[in-house]
């Protein structure tokens, strides 16, 4: 009998590896034999850990699983693929909040082996680079142009045309470098996939490398993903070793060589510019653009850089077709954005939609509410630097425009949920103290600013002044808005005056007054 159990953080965290010892250590007592298979996460992580057991039906779930119930659960013949247990949870892919996703990007998470080649392969992978090594490099980038496929690591910039500038960029040496720095809170997406199907980002590197003709790849994975870049390195050798990476790319006579870097814990690093500084050894600054990447990236070469979720999304669209993918979406947002639910809610975990499904579906449908079962009073999406969003914002499709309109952003698609006890000008505050601590100190907005948003709204919360410190927190707004050199201090304001805006009362708002 086979018998899965997650070797991902999520449910390493959460006992895991003493589940799957116990689990061993049982049969053995009990004289079964089993296939013990550490796959990696389906993303439920309200679930985790879900151990799964194969069945001529399909797979049978069992959830949140401690090495304690492991006897009981042999004695309910959970082996023989008996449901009864007080765990069972049926056929995992007919759980609602997985039966009702559409898996493209995370298409084999949590079903394969993340290590497993053959697995892979058996579940469609290196389909879509047998497919490129056929294709010109302007085919390739014709065809994710045509898919519609946005940057997913949040700025939402059209993948296609990015390639299209490296590829048109007459240089010895190009780059394909993957931005797996995922900063963001409430986000774990770019893990998932890291650690739970590796080669997938693997065959998109060596895809877009095929593209615009670079030969080297790094990806710049954070520090604090150890687990995620051991999976990474396995599976870069063991696709070197079967002729995947290398010097002949799957029989293709074009090399692509692909490496690890490890990053040392600093959010500004996830910004492009300061992470190729990062790789090529220096202090994490941010550079000023122009010239873009696509043009002088990475030691001075033109660079593809992508983060993990748009680079794993190309072999599906060289498989299947760029309007396979194109059909999914809404608007000029195609394809599925792998939202991430987190912070106060009950069904935390990775949901990967079609553009268009509301907040309020995500987090009352698939999340269940709040964890506190208190009502839920605000939620930030796109990360630290998101805006929060009221409930009369919650019927808003989850779609690059929809979201702009709104003077929101998707970002990386994290959700973090806030129950009716948030202080929302504790939260502006802290917006303002993560960029202060977090500026890579380049720019005066950013460095200075940050540090006086934060006085000011001490100032505000305290009560002096009130309405002369409301006046200036939007005045200090406005110049890190539009005079920052990067995202970091141009986008605190959205967290900052989204409060202030759809919370007045928590900046102590008194009845006419205006803020
Ligand atoms: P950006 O809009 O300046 O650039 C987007 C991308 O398009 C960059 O790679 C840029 O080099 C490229 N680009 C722009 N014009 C181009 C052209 N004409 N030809 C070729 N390439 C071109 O945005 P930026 O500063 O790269 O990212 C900001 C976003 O990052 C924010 O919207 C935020 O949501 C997101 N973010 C994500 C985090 C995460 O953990 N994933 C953390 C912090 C921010
Ligand atoms: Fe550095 Fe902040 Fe300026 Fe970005 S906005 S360049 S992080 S100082």
């Amino acid at each position: 009998v086979r018998i899965y159990v997650p070797a991902d953080s999520a449910a390493l965290a959460l006992g895991a590896d003493d589940v799957a010892s116990a689990i061993r250590s049982e049969a053995a007592r009990r004289g079964i034999a089993i296939d013990l298979v550490r796959n990696g996460t389906r993303g439920l992580l309200y679930l985790e850990t879900l151990v799964e057991v194969d069945t001529p039906d399909g797979r049978i779930g069992f959830g949140n699983v401690d090495e304690s119930d492991v006897a009981a659960l042999f004695d309910a013949g959970f082996h023989d693929g008996q449901s009864t247990h007080r765990l069972a949870l049926g056929l995992v892919e007919q759980i609602p909040y997985l039966a009702r996703q559409t898996r493209l990007t995370f298409a084999r998470c949590g079903i394969t082996d993340p290590l497993s080649l053959s697995d892979y392969e058996a579940h469609g992978g290196y389909r879509g680079l047998r497919q490129a090594v056929t294709m010109t490099g302007a085919d390739i980038v014709a065809a994710v142009t045509a898919s519609g496929l946005r940057g997913r690591g949040g700025a939402a910039f059209p993948t296609g045309i990015k390639w299209n500038t490296v590829l048109r960029a007459p240089a010895y040496q190009k780059y394909i470098v993957c931005n797996a720095d995922e900063g963001d809170s409430g986000t774990f997406a770019d893990r998932i996939v890291m650690e739970s199907d590796p080669f997938v980002l693997i065959e998109g590197m060596t895809i877009a490398g095929l593209a615009v003709g670079a030969t080297r790849g790094f990806i710049y994975v954070r520090s604090e993903y150890p687990h995620a870049i051991a999976a990474l390195n396995h599976a870069i050798q063991t696709a070197t070793r079967a002729g995947l990476l290398g010097a002949n790319v799957a029989g293709s006579g074009r090399a692509f060589e692909l490496e690890v870097r490890k990053g040392a814990g600093a959010y500004i690093c996830g910004e492009e510019t300061a992470l190729l500084e990062s790789i090529e050894g220096k202090r994490g600054v941010v550079r000023a653009k122009p010239p873009l990447p696509a043009l002088a990236g990475l030691f001075g070469q033109p660079t593809v850089i992508n983060n993990v979720l748009s680079l794993a999304s190309v072999p599906v669209i060289l498989d299947k077709g760029a309007q396979f993918y194109q059909d999914f979406g809404m608007g000029r947002s195609r394809g599925t954005l792998p939202v991430q639910l987190a912070g106060n809610i009950k069904n935390g975990g990775l949901i990967e939609l079609a553009f268009g499904v509301t907040l309020r579906e995500i987090m009352y449908d698939y999340g269940g509410g709040s964890a506190s079962g208190r009502p839920i009073k605000a939620v930030q999406v796109g990360g630290p630097l998101g805006a929060y969003l009221p409930a009369s914002q919650w019927d808003t499709p989850l779609d690059y425009e929809a979201f702009a309109a709104l003077w929101a952003v998707l970002g990386h698609g994290g959700i973090v949920v806030h129950d009716d006890s948030a202080d929302m000008a504790k939260l502006a505050r802290y917006a303002m103290e993560f960029c202060a601590v977090e500026s890579c100190g380049k720019c005066t907005p950013c460095r200075i600013g940050s540090t006086r948003g934060v006085e000011v709204i001490d100032k505000i919360r305290a009560g002096t002044e009130r309405p002369q410190q409301v006046i200036l927190l939007r005045s200090l707004c406005d110049t890190m808005l539009n005079g920052s050199l990067c995202a970091m201090g141009g986008m605190t304001p959205y967290p900052v005056l989204s409060a202030l805006n759809h919370f007045p009362q928590d900046f102590g708002q008194m009845a006419g007054d205006e803020l």
